[in-house]
This record gives C-alpha cells, structure tokens and sequence, in this order.
C-alpha cells in the first residue's frame, strides 16, 4: 500500500494548508492563460455591473480549482457559498441554498459530477435564467409556478470530466482546464510557502521537491512540511538540497518524481500483462487497489510524463515506462 498522505485528495487532515491559500489572482503562480481570460472576464462583467459567467473548473485533484473559486470571488468582490455534488440531497435543498444567494454572489459546488439526476434538473433552468421551477400540490391539482433568483454565478468543479452529463457541461460559458504545474512554478510555490511558514528553504532545494511533486501544489506543500520536519531534527533552520534528497528518499519518491504505487502499477502492466493493454477493472484487481484511486490520482500524472498510454483497448506501458523501470521492451528485442 502507498504512503496515503501522498493522496492530494485528503485535505482535512492538513489544516495549515489552508492558511497558505493565495487569495488574489496575482499570488496565484503558473495557470498563465486561465489567469488571463479570467482577467479579462472578471473586468468586464464588474464594468456591466453583471455577474460573472458560469464558470467550469476541471482538473486532477490538487491543482488549485477551490483555490481560485474564492479568489474570483474575492476579485469580483462578491460573497461565495460553498457546497457539493454529494452534499446535496435532494431538490429542496438545492432550492434553498439558490434562494438564499444575493445578487452577484458565487455559487460554488466541488465534485458537481456527483449531483443526483434530479437536483441537477433544478440547476438547469437556474443557470440558464435564473428561475426556480416549484410543484404546488399533487396529483390532478399540481401545478408549477416559477420563482425568480437572484442573478448568480455558478462555479462548478471536478476532477473527472467524463462523468459530467452533456446539458450540464453546456450550461457553463466559461470552462477552465487546470494543467500539471511545471518544477519551477511548484518551486516558486514553495518559496512563497517556506516564508509564511517561517522556515528557510534553498532555492535549488525548492526546485527538487517541486519537480518530484507530480505537478501538484498540494503534493509540493506536502513535501515542504516533511521537508521541514527532517531539517528540524537535523538542527537546521533551512530546508537545504541534502535535505530534501533524503526526505524524497524517506518516503519513497524517485528521480522521477514516482511513487511505490506509480511503480507497481507499471510493473504490472509490463509483467503480467506484456506491456498492455489491460483495462482498468483488471488492474486495479490485479494490483488490489481501488479503480477511482489509479483513474483519478495515478492515471493522469503517469499518462502526463509519458509513462502510460490509454487506448480504447486499454492501458500500455510506453517504452519510457521500460526503461525507467530497467527492463528491455518487447519492441526492441
Ligand atoms: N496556483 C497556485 N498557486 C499557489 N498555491 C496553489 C496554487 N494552486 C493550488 N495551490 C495550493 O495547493 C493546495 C491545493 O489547492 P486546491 O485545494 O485549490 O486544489 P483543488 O483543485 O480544489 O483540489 P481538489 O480537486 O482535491 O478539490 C492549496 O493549499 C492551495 O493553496
Ligand atoms: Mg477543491
């Protein structure tokens, strides 16, 4: 099993990652042309005086999707709401956090693929127009009226795309795709990090943990506070290079930037099944583990360098993924 702590999906047991939030669009690093449309957007409706278009935010976990719902907030100036696909459980309740917005304010919902079929209908005519369609009584006697709202902007999120349903996905005008952070982005992350933290951190340190932190601010911050807690007990106030070798090394983090479950995972596509393809019901029995957890935490950052490759046949194993696990391709026997 895979050190979980790496698992950018489990944020509640990290509280003090929150206070290294940025909150303004400048402090937000890399995300270059989503940052620039969002300029663009957020100065235009505020000169309106409209709210903001609906606005989609896909990416893997850990990428910054919450972090820059509350920063469009904070720069349209605006209240937001946060809640959930799951949260939700029925029309009603969705009913009532709509009719509770104030004009302008941002709705955000995190893992809106998980909406139930009937509270994302309600959202539908809400987005589109801003009305709440209302069944009065039963039977024979039912009839709809249409209650107004105030005009809102929905700011959905989710880290699978391929759940979302279609009428949903065209409701939103803007859709935001949050890429892999590169190594000196996730550095420059770090940087700012270590100072608010009050720990010192070597830049060519800051640079080595970012590479390895599988494009993701999340697991970059991770790696800082381990880091930290091994230059503590080495007696040094600055997270240096040495230091962050043998924390990667403590937890199991290669050259690459893999971890013991990225490994496997490769091993066993090369080993058992010839290189590929498998499909992902197959692999995960194979390896024991959950599918949601290769799909939506391994999958992407593994196909991103490279190492894997999805077909409509299923995964394979690239020569890349060969030779960083030392064994010789099939191709090139
Ligand atoms: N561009 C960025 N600049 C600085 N810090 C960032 C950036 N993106 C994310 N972070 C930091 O990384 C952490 C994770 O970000 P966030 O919670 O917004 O990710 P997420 O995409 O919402 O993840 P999830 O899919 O799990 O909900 C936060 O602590 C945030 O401060
Ligand atoms: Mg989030």
């Amino acid at each position: 099993m895979t050190a979980r702590w790496l698992d950018p999906r489990v944020e509640a047991i990290d509280p003090q990652l929150r206070t290294l939030r940025p909150r303004i669009l400048a402090e937000f690093v890399g995300q270059k042309k989503v940052k620039e449309r969002l300029r663009v957007y957020i100065q235009a409706a505020k000169a309106r005086g409209e709210p903001l278009d609906h606005v989609l935010l896909l990416s893997p976990p850990g990428l910054g999707k919450t972090t820059l719902a509350h920063i469009i907030a904070h720069e349209m100036g605006v209240q937001i709401r946060v809640s959930s696909g799951p949260a939700v459980e029925r029309p009603g309740d969705l009913a009532a956090i709509l009719t509770h917005l104030s004009p302008g304010d941002i709705l955000f919902v995190d893992e809106i693929h998980r909406l139930r079929p009937q509270v994302e209908e309600i959202l539908y005519p809400a987005m589109e127009d801003w009305k709440l369609p209302i069944v009065l009584g039963e039977g024979p006697h039912a009839r709809c009226i249409e209650l107004s709202l105030a005009p809102f902007t929905l700011i959905g999120a989710t880290t699978r795309e391929g759940l979302l349903t279609t009428p949903l996905r065209d409701r939103f005008e803007v859709v935001f795709r949050l890429e892999f952070y590169q190594p000196e982005e996730l550095a420059e992350i770090l940087m700012r990090a270590a100072a608010r933290l009050g720990v010192g951190i070597e830049p060519q340190a800051a640079w080595e943990l970012g590479r390895r932190a599988r494009g993701t601010p999340r697991i970059a911050l991770r790696l800082l506070r381990r880091a930290r807690d091994v230059a503590q007990v080495q007696n040094l106030s600055t997270i240096t290079p040495e230091v962050a070798q043998e924390t990667l090394r403590m937890l199991g983090i290669d050259e690459e930037g893999l971890d013991e479950l990225d490994r496997q995972i490769l091993a066993v596509i090369i080993d058992r099944f010839d290189g590929g393809p498998v499909g992902l019901e197959t692999l995960s029995a194979a390896l024991g583990e959950d599918p949601e957890t290769i799909a939506e935490l391994y999958e992407p950052y593994l196909i991103a360098l490279g190492f894997l490759r999805k077909t409509p046949q299923g995964r394979i194993a690239t020569e890349r993924a060969y030779a960083h696990l030392g064994r010789t391709s099939p191709r090139l026997l």
